[in-house]
C-alpha cells in the first residue's frame, strides 16, 4: 500500500453495509472499530459479525489468512464516536442514505481525526460534491460504493470529490485490492455512478419491453439470466464486443454498427414505473415469487448460496 498507512479502520454504522465491510476489513488482517449512534446497536453487530464468519467458515469460504477466532480479536465495539475513530488511518461511514445525516456525520469525524485520515463513504447514489460539503479538508473525501454483499461481489466504485487528491484515490484502490476487492476509478462524480446508470439502462429497457406487451416478466428475466448474465460474469460489454467478431471490436463496429444504432434510436422514454404498469409487471413477479416473508427469503437465501459459488468458481 503506497499513500495510506495503518492498522485501525473505523466503521461507522453497524447496519448490514458496516457490518460486511467490517468482515471484510477483518480479513486483511486490520483492526476494526465500529461504532453507532444507537446504543448498544454497535455491540450486536459483533455477535452478528460472529455468527456470519462462522457461517463462511462452515462453507469454506472465510477470507484472508486468519482464523475466525483471530479475526474477532481485532474487532471493537464502540458507542462512542472519539474512541471509535482514534488511531484510524481510513473512515468508512454507513450510515442511513440521507444527505443530511451523511454530511453531519462527516462534519463531526473530521473534529476527531488528523489530516491525512481518508473519509470514505459507501453511499449508493448521493454525490461526493454533496455528502462533503460540511468537510473542510476535502481533498480526502472519496466515495467507496460497494455492492451487497461485498464478501462475495468484489467490485467497489471508487468516486472522487472534484478536490481528491490522487494519493488517495490510488491509496484506496491499492487498499481495496490488498483486501481482495475489485476496485473500479470513476475519474469524476456523476449521478448513479457507472454500475447503477448500466442497471439503470437494463432495468427501463426490460420494463419498456414487457409493458409494450413484447415479452413476459418471466422471461425477460430469462434473457438476462440464461443469456447476458452467463457471460457478463466474467467479461464485460467491451469485452463482449471484441470478441463476437472476427477480428475484433472494429470489425464489429463495422459489421453491427448501424443496427446497434437503428436498434437505441427506437428506445422509448423513461418509464414512470407507477400506476397500472407497476401493478400489472407487480402482478405478474408476484405469481412467480409471493411477496411475503417467506418466500422472499426463501428465495434470497437461493441467491445467496448460488453468488457465493459463482464467487469460489471465480477465485
Ligand atoms: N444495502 C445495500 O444493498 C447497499 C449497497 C451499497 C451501498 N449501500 C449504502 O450503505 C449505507 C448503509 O446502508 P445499510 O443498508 O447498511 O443501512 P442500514 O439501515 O442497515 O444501517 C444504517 C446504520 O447506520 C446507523 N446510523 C444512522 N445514523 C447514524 C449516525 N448519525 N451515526 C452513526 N450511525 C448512524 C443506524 O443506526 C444503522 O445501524 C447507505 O448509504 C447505503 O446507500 C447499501
Ligand atoms: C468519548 O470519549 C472521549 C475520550 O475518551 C471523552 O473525552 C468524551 O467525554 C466521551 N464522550 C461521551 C459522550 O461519553
Amino acid at each position: 500500500m503506497s499513500a495510506l498507512k495503518g492498522n485501525i479502520i473505523s466503521v461507522i454504522g453497524s447496519g448490514l453495509i458496516g457490518r460486511s465491510w467490517a468482515m471484510v476489513f477483518l480479513s486483511g488482517g486490520f483492526r476494526v472499530k465500529i461504532y453507532d449512534c444507537q446504543p448498544g446497536q454497535a455491540a450486536s453487530a459483533i455477535q452478528e459479525i460472529s455468527k456470519q464468519l462462522k457461517e463462511v467458515e462452515q462453507a469454506q469460504m472465510l477470507r484472508g489468512d486468519l482464523s475466525v477466532e483471530d479475526q474477532l480479536v481485532l474487532l471493537s465495539s464502540h458507542d462512542n464516536l472519539s474512541q471509535a475513530l482514534e488511531g484510524a488511518f481510513f473512515i468508512q461511514e454507513c450510515v442511513f442514505e440521507d444527505l443530511e445525516t451523511k454530511q453531519s456525520v462527516f462534519r463531526e469525524v473530521e473534529g476527531h481525526v488528523g489530516e491525512s485520515v481518508v473519509l470514505s463513504s459507501s453511499t449508493s447514489c448521493l454525490l461526493p460534491s454533496n455528502i462533503f460539503s460540511r468537510v473542510q479538508n476535502r481533498k480526502r473525501c472519496i466515495v467507496s460504493h460497494p455492492v451487497n454483499p461485498p464478501y462475495y461481489v468484489r467490485l467497489v466504485e471508487l468516486v472522487p470529490h472534484p478536490e481528491t487528491v490522487a494519493e488517495v484515490l490510488d491509496g484506496t484502490h491499492a487498499l481495496m485490492t490488498q483486501l481482495g476487492q475489485a476496485p473500479v476509478r470513476l475519474r469524476k462524480e456523476i449521478d448513479g455512478f457507472a454500475l447503477n446508470r448500466v442497471q439503470y439502462a437494463i432495468i427501463a429497457e426490460s420494463w419498456r419491453l414487457v409493458t409494450e406487451g413484447v415479452i413476459s416478466v418471466q422471461d425477460i428475466d430469462l434473457v438476462m439470466s440464461e443469456g447476458l448474465g452467463m457471460r457478463y460474469a466474467f467479461i464485460g460489454p467491451m469485452e463482449t464486443i471484441h470478441l463476437n467478431a472476427p477480428e475484433g471490436l472494429e470489425d464489429y463496429l463495422r459489421r453491427y454498427r448501424e443496427g446497434m444504432k437503428r436498434v437505441l434510436s427506437s428506445f422509448g422514454p423513461v418509464p414512470e414505473f407507477s400506476g397500472e404498469e407497476a401493478k400489472s409487471i407487480n402482478q405478474e413477479i408476484c405469481g412467480l415469487i409471493p411477496s411475503d416473508q417467506h418466500h422472499l427469503s426463501t428465495r434470497r437465501q437461493w441467491r445467496d448460496h448460488l453468488l457465493m459459488g459463482l464467487a469460489k468458481m471465480k477465485k
